[in-house]
């Protein structure tokens, strides 16, 4: 089955000149998977016709909040989609009732919202991930009725070039698809790579990855792509 490729830029490009060249290098790809550029390069992107989300939301509409994008200008701009609750936005303070309103937010501006959810490395060697997980999920989700997508993200495998086995993935995310009375898509995200892709795409219940650092190389990226097509 193929699977969805979602890849987070995080602030990965600093320079015009690399994002320029990124571009050109994945133009024939841009159909097959979605970039979370940083929002500075948002535009770029989106004006040379690649799909679109943004890395994060303000919870505000508007008004005096420095530094912050609304969801508005995002649509506006033509973005489609928005991480929220991604670990490295969570260790900075990001409590799950922020996220909550951050989602509805989202959702009350058209942006397909995918929450991300994951356990710390204490939490996963004391067998704690499902316990965890139910916990961001139900938060973030209360009063929410409309379909969102997840992302399991182990905060332990982000970065680290460590992964849990296929069997702890299946068993993460058909455990995160019985809380739901919808047939949520489910992705895994967490070093995943080029070299570790053939293992991971064999994960059924799995419907795509969301990917870091490895979607920042283009040879790598495409690799992905074509595996997860299969
Ligand atoms: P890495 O692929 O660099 O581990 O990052 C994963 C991630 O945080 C995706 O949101």
């Amino acid at each position: 089955m193929k699977k969805l490729v979602l890849a987070n830029l995080k602030m990965y490009f600093n320079i015009t000149k690399d994002i320029q060249d990124y571009l050109n290098n994945l133009n024939d790809e841009k159909e097959n998977f979605i970039a979370f550029p940083p929002i500075i390069y948002l535009e770029k992107f989106l004006n040379n016709g690649f799909t679109c989300g943004i890395q994060d939301i303000s919870v505000h509409k508007e008004g005096a909040h420095t530094g912050e994008v609304s969801a508005l200008s995002a649509t506006d701009l033509g973005a489609k989609y928005v991480l929220l609750g991604h670990s490295e936005i969570r260790q900075k303070g990001e409590s799950d009732e922020l996220i909550n309103k951050k989602i509805k937010t989202a959702l009350n501006h058209n942006l397909k919202a995918i929450l991300c959810v994951g356990e710390n490395l204490e939490a996963y060697n004391q067998s704690q991930t499902k316990e965890i997980i139910k916990n961001q999920i139900s938060k973030a989700l209360k009063n929410i009725d409309e379909e969102i997508m997840i992302s399991y993200e182990p905060v332990w495998a982000i970065g680290t070039g460590k992964t849990p086995t296929n069997n702890e993935i299946e068993d993460v995310v058909s455990y995160i698809k019985s809380l739901f009375n919808y047939k949520i898509k489910v992705l895994y995200g967490g070093s995943v790579s080029e070299k570790n892709i053939e293992t991971l795409n064999q994960i059924n219940n799995l419907d795509g990855f969301l990917i870091g650092y490895a979607a920042t190389i283009p040879s790598s990226l495409r690799k992905i792509i074509e595996v997860a097509k299969k």
